[in-house]
């Protein structure tokens, strides 16, 4: 039983095609150089993949107003061949979700189609060196101009910055205001003046992805760059977009953890020791079995929340996408250091891809919201639905109950 549509599942074996054909045999190449694979990203466009998040009136390929399932479907994919494939793909969904959730209908039919022919690429500058997990703490400027504005700050951990061609820029607009209205959001455009690239990332994992800070040295931008025409709604539409992109995360840890699990479960087949193949001893049989159901079940909930997205229940879409990141992501941690662990010696050498989907699922339990933040939102989620669970005070201990006096 899937909770994929036709359509879903069409795009996963296309995706599942260009894995094995072109990412699976390249993944060490661009991991030992640390370097953007434009070949890669060259198939992914080809197969039409960059499209499958965006609505087919914007030039996507996607039936309906959200896509969701489409996006993990073919996150999965890429992930169980490389995870750095996996969120040089991701990161246009979150580059693009701003536009999608909050652009103008002029903003859309620009910017969307370029997006979806993989003829553009697509950043999310959010955070910064001050504000990460307190993203509202955010300090870069825009400060209008008469006719346009002109941007001022540094963002941190710009994830595909260099390579792609367009930002999603969030700015405070009106630093009197206290709430997070006082945030808008811009496009911006690479070849605008005042925009550079500064510290490129060193990183343990994800290496084929550039990670660097972007500088916006008084970026002069006209109003037609303010999404959604509208000053105010930046923080709304950030948190709303990473309600949508955060189910893509999860499906880049579950598709690592599967990936992981399918060459331990392989390896154990054909590794002997005192007379026979390891996956013959219980021990070995319970750490796979432990694998693959977590894996599973981490695959579910993904669905799950995808499936919320998709059927426009944005109410549920916080929790679930929440949810999902968080237990796909510690799964993803987990499963591939048990399956390093059942590697042996051989897991912890460069040799074998093996420790390479260890690196690479650590970072999916830090970005687009740590697993604290993931679980802050569960929480506070929880605390509201507290409020409506009234009626079963009558069985539980209250501070003025009656105490038993003999
Ligand atoms: N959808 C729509 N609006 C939302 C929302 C949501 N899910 N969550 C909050 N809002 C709105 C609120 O309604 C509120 O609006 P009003 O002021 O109009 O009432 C406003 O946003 C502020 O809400 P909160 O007071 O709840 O916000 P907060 O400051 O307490 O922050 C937080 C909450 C959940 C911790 C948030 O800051 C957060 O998600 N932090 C993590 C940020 C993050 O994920 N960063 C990663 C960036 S991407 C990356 O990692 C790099 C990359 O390129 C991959």
């Amino acid at each position: 039983m899937t909770q994929l549509s036709d359509e879903n599942l069409h795009w996963q074996a296309k995706a599942r095609e260009v894995a094995e054909d072109v990412v699976r045999p390249l993944a060490a190449k661009y991991d030992v150089a640390q370097e953007y694979p434009w070949e890669i990203k060259d198939a992914i466009a080809e197969a039409g993949l960059f499209g499958v998040w965006i609505p087919e009136a914007y030039g996507g390929s996607g039936k309906h107003e959200w896509n969701i399932r489409n996006l993990v479907a073919v996150v999965e994919q890429l992930s169980r061949a490389c995870g750095g494939v996996g969120v040089i793909f991701a990161v246009n969904a979150l580059g693009s979700l701003p536009l999608i959730v909050g652009g103008t209908e002029e903003q859309k039919q620009h910017y969307l189609p370029q997006v979806a022919a993989g003829e553009k690429l697509i950043a999310f500058c959010l955070s910064e060196k001050t504000a990460g997990s307190d993203a509202q703490a955010l300090k870069t400027r825009a400060v209008e101009t008469g006719g346009g504005w002109r941007i001022h700050g540094e963002k941190k951990w710009t994830t595909n910055g260099g390579a792609t061609d367009l930002y999603t820029v969030f700015a405070v607009t009106d630093p009197e205001e206290k709430s997070a209205a006082r945030i808008s959001a811009f496009i911006v455009e690479k070849d605008d003046p005042g925009f550079s690239i500064g510290k490129v990332e060193d990183k343990m994992g994800i290496r084929c992805t550039p990670v660097v800070e972007t500088r916006f040295d008084g970026v002069e931008v006209d109003e037609s760059r303010l999404l959604g025409g509208q000053t105010g709604k930046g923080f709304r539409h950030a948190m709303a977009t990473l309600d949508m992109a955060r189910p893509g995360v999860a499906a880049q840890g579950m598709g690592l953890a599967q990936g992981a699990l399918e060459l331990a479960n392989r390896y154990t087949s054909q590794r002997n020791q005192f007379g026979q193949p390891v996956n013959r001893f219980q021990m070995v049989q319970q750490m796979l079995a432990d694998m693959a159901m977590k894996t599973e079940a981490a695959r579910q909930l993904i669905y799950a929340a995808a499936g919320a997205a998709d059927s426009g229940n944005l109410a549920a879409v916080n929790q679930l996408a929440a949810l999902a990141k968080c237990f796909a992501t510690d799964v993803a941690m987990e499963v591939t250091t048990d399956a390093v662990q059942l590697f042996g010696g051989y897991g912890f050498m460069k040799d074998y891809p093996i420790e390479k989907y260890m690196r690479d699922a650590k970072i999916t339990q830090i970005y687009e919201g740590t697993n604290q933040v993931q679980r802050m939102v569960i929480a506070r989620n929880l605390a509201k639905e507290a409020e409506s669970l009234g009626f079963l005070d009558e069985v539980i201990p209250a501070e003025d109950q009656d105490v038993y006096e003999g």
